[in-house]
């Protein structure tokens, strides 16, 4: 088994984190009848706008993705994919499917070299890395179904922020100064208009063909995107840089309606993604496996909350690697990884007093069955429908490759397959058979985008970046309130803990545990490696007065908006 070395320290390294340094709120925006919480204030607003004009959550959501696509293009997007949950006032439940595919020309092996070994960098950087898009197709489709405003409404706001230009916070402005080289590397026609010799805070930036690009999409739709001139510019970008993506990939990609996964905790109904994404299967097997213990009686992120939360994450993360893939290409053996039994059953091994080593923890045996940077938007309207969008173009600023002359970043999301069993990808994840790369196929994705319901009404829209950590984050910030009586914004805030099985050790934020309570951990046979912020969690929270209170990430630009 490969193991990143980073991962191996068993110190508590302490590193600097600054979002624990920013002075917090302690309670988010409370709203009276809607809400948008985004990565980007910017966005937040074009999302209250729509919801102001009368527009639905799903218009809202779909203008604040598309917004995102503009204002935050280190992770929002169109040339990536992403997943869609929905609840609407009246109870009906919905998950879309926007995933990227593999190439049609692309192969198990590809990014192998003649020895066998992963070639660094091939499948996250430049043009062999994107996945054929699937965010247009799914906002397309998610409107078709459950919009009411006018399309080309929704698409409008987008086109007014990357044609009249907007001021660049600092985090961005960071972010385009460190990109540079890669831009420079990974371009074959550089974007020049996303060089300068220093961006600062409150420059004005323009995306004039990205501003193009959603014309056309505001006219035509999804041909806008998979046909005629963006179509064109995505494949004459291939055909410069050795890519796969073909006309008759771009015209064939469809986004697919699959039914939520859905599953009680205690009083509470969890409403979330099922495959291609492992985000709503594996967040109830973790619910699932902690549900017998009060861990509201033991304390947030105290040593028994944390060695329990870390037990049934190895378990989960193990069999995530082996049964979870794109159910179109494998069968995902989705009922027997939801049962209460077979997760108890994981969890009989669970030794309350010792850490159990992850090199003997394995995927479990499911009898009977024989097959073989990323953002989040919560959305809930005057009428209590609710949308929950997590959407990637996986690594910040996806494969650095900016498709000339219709101006956005591509995904580098086929690193999210198995390249190899047994190498880890850029989050550490393992996988197999079941994430295996073929031509057409889905990789697998975390993202959780989740909704919950309390007592058969909604409660919570929730969902965040961060690739594998994805999973933990939200199964977290849900605990937080539900266990450990937090609201909304104090829950987001709240120091998170990461662990998936490989690397065997526990990932917490700085100062998410206490050093003393980390030294019991330690004792107890865990191993530690600290890191910076983990996740950029946005979330609505329905009041018991019925009024919304968001959570906006304090780790980054994100915030909450509403009415
Ligand atoms: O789909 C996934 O699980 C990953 N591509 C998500 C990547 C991600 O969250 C990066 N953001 N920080």
């Amino acid at each position: 088994m490969v193991k990143r070395a980073f991962f191996l320290s068993v110190v508590i390294v302490v590193v600097t984190c600054i979002s624990c340094k920013r002075a917090e709120p302690i309670t988010g925006l409370v709203a009276d009848s809607a809400m948008v919480v985004s990565a980007h204030p910017l966005a937040s607003k074009v999302g209250v706008e729509i919801l102001k004009k009368g527009g639905n959550a799903v218009d809202a959501a779909i203008a604040t993705q598309l917004a995102l696509a503009v204002v935050f293009p280190a992770a929002g997007n169109i040339g990536g994919g992403g997943f869609m949950v929905l609840r609407n006032a009246d109870g009906e439940i919905a998950a879309l499917d926007f995933r990227e595919k593999a190439p049609g020309t692309a192969t198990t092996t590809m990014y192998l070299d003649s020895a066998g070994n992963v070639i660094e960098n091939l499948s996250t950087a430049g043009h062999l890395a994107n996945g054929v898009p699937g965010a247009v197709a799914g906002m397309v489709e998610g409107h078709k179904k459950y919009g009411s405003l006018p399309w080309k409404d929704i698409v409008q706001p987008a086109i007014n922020l990357a044609l009249n230009g907007f001021a660049l916070t600092e985090r961005e402005a960071r972010g385009l100064n460190a990109l540079k080289e890669n831009l420079l590397k990974y371009n074959t026609i550089t974007p020049d208009f996303l060089i300068r010799e220093q961006w600062n805070t409150g420059d004005t930036i323009y995306w004039k063909d990205l501003g193009h690009t959603l014309e056309r999409i505001r006219d035509d739709g999804r041909a806008g995107f998979y046909e005629g001139k963006t179509a064109d510019d995505i494949v004459a970008e291939m055909q410069r840089g050795k890519g796969l993506i073909t006309h008759e990939d771009l015209k064939n990609y469809e986004a697919v309606w699959r039914t939520p996964i859905t599953a009680t905790y205690k009083n509470y109904r969890i409403i979330s993604m099922p495959p291609s994404s492992s985000g709503g299967i594996c967040l109830v097997q973790l619910l699932k496996s902690i549900e017998p213990y009060p861990i509201n009686e033991w304390g947030f992120n105290s040593p028994k909350t944390v060695h329990l939360m870390v037990e049934a994450e190895r378990r989960v993360y193990a069999d995530r690697s082996k049964y979870l893939g794109d159910p179109d290409f494998f069968e995902v053996p989705v009922a027997q990884l939801l049962s209460e039994t077979y997760n108890r059953e994981r969890m009989k091994s669970f030794n309350p007093e010792k850490a159990t080593p992850s090199d003997s923890v394995k995927p479990g045996v499911i009898t009977g069955y024989e097959s073989e940077e990323t953002t989040h938007l919560s959305v809930v309207d005057k009428d209590g429908n609710a949308v929950s969008i997590t959407t990637t173009i996986n690594g910040w600023y996806g494969n650095f490759v900016v498709v000339a002359g219709s101006g956005f970043f591509l995904n580098n999301e086929m690193d999210d397959f198995s390249s190899k069993p047994g190498v880890p990808n850029m989050f550490g994840v393992l996988g197999g058979e079941a994430n295996k790369i073929e031509p057409n196929k889905r990789m697998l994705s975390a993202m959780t985008p989740t909704i919950v319901e309390k007592d058969g009404k909604l409660f919570m829209v929730v969902g965040t970046p961060g690739g594998s950590t994805i999973i933990t984050s939200v199964f977290q910030t849900i605990l937080n309130v539900v266990e450990h009586g937090m609201g909304m914004q104090q829950a987001v805030n709240a120091g998170r803990v990461h662990s998936q099985w490989y690397p065997d050790v526990i990932a917490p934020e700085y100062k998410a545990i206490s050093e003393k309570d980390s030294l019991k951990l330690v004792s107890m046979g865990h191993k530690f490696n600290s890191r910076r912020a983990i996740g950029r969690v946005d979330a609505i929270l329905v009041l018991p007065n019925g009024k919304l209170e968001g959570g906006a990430d304090p780790r980054g630009d994100d915030a909450a908006d509403g009415y």
